[in-house]
């Protein structure tokens, strides 16, 4: 899936938003619902419908006077393909996966509905749930039967809300948790080859670039940051590399690791190496890998950003992350059991590596750094995987769009930005990617940077 790369990502709408702020208040409580509450059971999850009310999050156009917009549903429902997921399971592709994999039904199977809706188990569902929401308002931000009612009348705080089954959805950290469960994977779902095999496209991910590309249903303005923490697209980016990385290793050295047959599971290798045209090569060493040719190999694109992201900020770590991918790589040619041993030393770096980085408050001339030792690898033509090209461009974006905050110039920023579009349009095709010309642009991207 290379659609993002198109829709050049949208402003956040905290840029423009300067918005009058008075107390929430008239939103009909649905009393049907809060009746399902009862302490001692499990957090229930009540539907969207519960959250759709005109008062609530579905009136039709934003409130200005409002704190929050109140068109939340309009947005999801409308724009965002949370909304669809479940339809997808129903239409022709959905069910052609499902097919060739032998499945009765896309739209019954756990195998898709546990990252394609909201598929808790019966005893969390409340009277109006319904699982063809797809993924709804609770799945991300919780089940609501605990404290709908002090939220429609709004004397609880994000606190006490938070205490009792709202999620943190703010915080970078559990964002990243909350989205690579379905982006990525998690214990109890994951895209494995077979299922890619049948057509399901590959994932792809990056914390900060999937914040924005979420149409907005919130606007991070003056009352906002009175009530949250607005983390920088730095930070987002770089606690969201961490979680990837952390999360993509924890599942290999899990069973999901392997595969069929003794092989290892490929969709933790790079698709490419193994799909791609026999009639262009492009085998290339890579000092990051120290791999010989005509091996697959472990997709490290999470990997290669931190090592480079460490390299502006902490050298020491940088060679450890460097050392132990290496080591990695390298174990992988030998035994599943060999990989596994390497992947957990990686795991110890990257505890070291989660604790500098989370909620660490990055200077302006931190983000050039980062950003300039990002673009110097993809010139020394370190990513040659597209996945690993794909990353260093989401990467560079969001960290361009850290810039002006942090006291960058607006000229410099547009010639950045040309720039990045540049590098987007050289991964356009990622059957067509051409390592070469990819580290030719990076190398006048870091001109640029001068
Ligand atoms: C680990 C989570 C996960 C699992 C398991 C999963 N999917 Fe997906 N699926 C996704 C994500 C995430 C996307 C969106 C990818 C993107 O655009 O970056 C997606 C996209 C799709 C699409 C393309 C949607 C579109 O709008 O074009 C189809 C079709 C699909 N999945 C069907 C299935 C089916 C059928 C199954 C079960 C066999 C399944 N998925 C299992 C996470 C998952
Ligand atoms: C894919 C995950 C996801 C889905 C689905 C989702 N949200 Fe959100 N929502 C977020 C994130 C991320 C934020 C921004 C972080 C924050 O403010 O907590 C947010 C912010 C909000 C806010 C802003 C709160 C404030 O403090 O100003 C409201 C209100 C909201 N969402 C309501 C909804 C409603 C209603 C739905 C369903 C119609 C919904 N969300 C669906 C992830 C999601
Ligand atoms: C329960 C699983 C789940 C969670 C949690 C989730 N997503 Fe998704 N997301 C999906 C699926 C499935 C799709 C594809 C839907 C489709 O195209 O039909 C998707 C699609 C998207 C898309 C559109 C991608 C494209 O190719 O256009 C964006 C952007 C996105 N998600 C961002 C996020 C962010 C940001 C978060 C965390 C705040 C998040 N998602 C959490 C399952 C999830
Ligand atoms: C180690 C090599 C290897 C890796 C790595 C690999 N694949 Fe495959 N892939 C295969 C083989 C072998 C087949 C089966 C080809 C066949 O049946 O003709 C296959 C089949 C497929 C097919 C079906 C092709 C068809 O013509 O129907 C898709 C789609 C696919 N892979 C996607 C991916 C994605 C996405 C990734 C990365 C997440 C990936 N593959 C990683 C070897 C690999």
């Amino acid at each position: 899936m290379i659609r993002y790369f198109f829709s050049s990502r949208a402003r956040p709408a905290y840029r423009f938003s300067v918005m009058l702020l008075i107390a929430v208040g008239g939103c009909l409580m649905q009393r049907a619902a809060l009746s399902e509450d009862a302490a001692s059971e499990p957090a229930k999850y009540l539907g969207v419908v519960t959250c759709s009310g005109s008062t609530c999050h579905g009136a039709p156009h934003p409130l200005v006077d409002s704190k929050v917009n109140q068109n939340e549903f309009i947005t999801w429902h409308r724009d965002d393909a949370h909304a669809k997921a479940y339809r997808v399971l129903l239409e022709e592709k959905g069910q052609r996966i499902a097919h060739n994999l032998g499945l009765d039904n896309a739209a019954t199977a756990s195998e898709c509905l546990n990252c394609h809706a909201n598929n808790a188990p019966e005893a969390q569902r409340g009277k109006r749930f319904q699982i063809a929401d797809g993924v709804s308002c609770e799945t991300c931000h919780g089940p609501a039967s605990k404290w709908l009612g002090t939220h429609v009348t709004g004397e609880a705080s994000r606190a006490d809300n938070l205490k009792v089954g709202m999620y943190p959805t703010e915080e970078p950290a559990a964002r990243a948790k909350l989205c690579l469960a379905c982006h990525l994977g998690a214990e109890n779902k994951f895209a494995t080859h077979r299922i890619m095999g049948a057509g399901h496209p590959r994932l792809s991910f990056e914390l900060d670039t999937f914040t924005v590309l979420q149409p907005a249903h919130f606007r991070t303005d003056a009352d906002y940051r009175s009530r949250k923490r607005v983390a920088s697209h730095v930070e987002t980016w770089a606690v969201g590399q961490s979680a990837a990385a952390a999360r993509t290793l924890e599942l290999f050295i899990s069973q999901k690791g392997q595969g069929a047959g003794g092989l290892p599971e490929f969709a933790f290798f790079d698709c490419h190496a193994c799909h791609h045209p026999l009639t262009e090569l492009r085998w290339a060493p890579r000092a990051s890998a120290g791999l010989p040719p005509g091996v697959p190999h472990f997709n490290d694109a999470n990997l290669l950003m931190l090592i480079y992201l460490m390299r502006a900020t902490d050298a020491q770590l940088a060679d450890e992350l460097h050392a132990g991918l290496l080591a990695l790589h390298k174990a992988s040619l030998e035994s599943a059991d060999a990989a596994r041993t390497a992947a957990r030393s990686v795991q110890a770096t990257l505890g070291k590596i989660d604790s500098k980085i989370r909620g660490h408050a990055f200077t302006a001339d931190e983000t050039r750094g980062i950003l300039t030792s990002i673009v110097r690898g993809g010139r020394d033509g370190e990513y040659r995987d597209y996945a690993a090209a794909e990353q260093a461009v989401m990467g560079a974006h969001a960290l361009v769009d850290s810039l002006p905050a942090s006291g960058g110039d607006a000229a410099k920023t547009a010639q950045l930005n040309a720039q990045i579009k540049t590098l987007y349009a050289v991964l356009k095709d990622e059957n067509a990617y051409q390592p070469a010309r990819f580290s030719a642009e990076m190398k006048t991207f870091e001109a640029a940077l001068q």
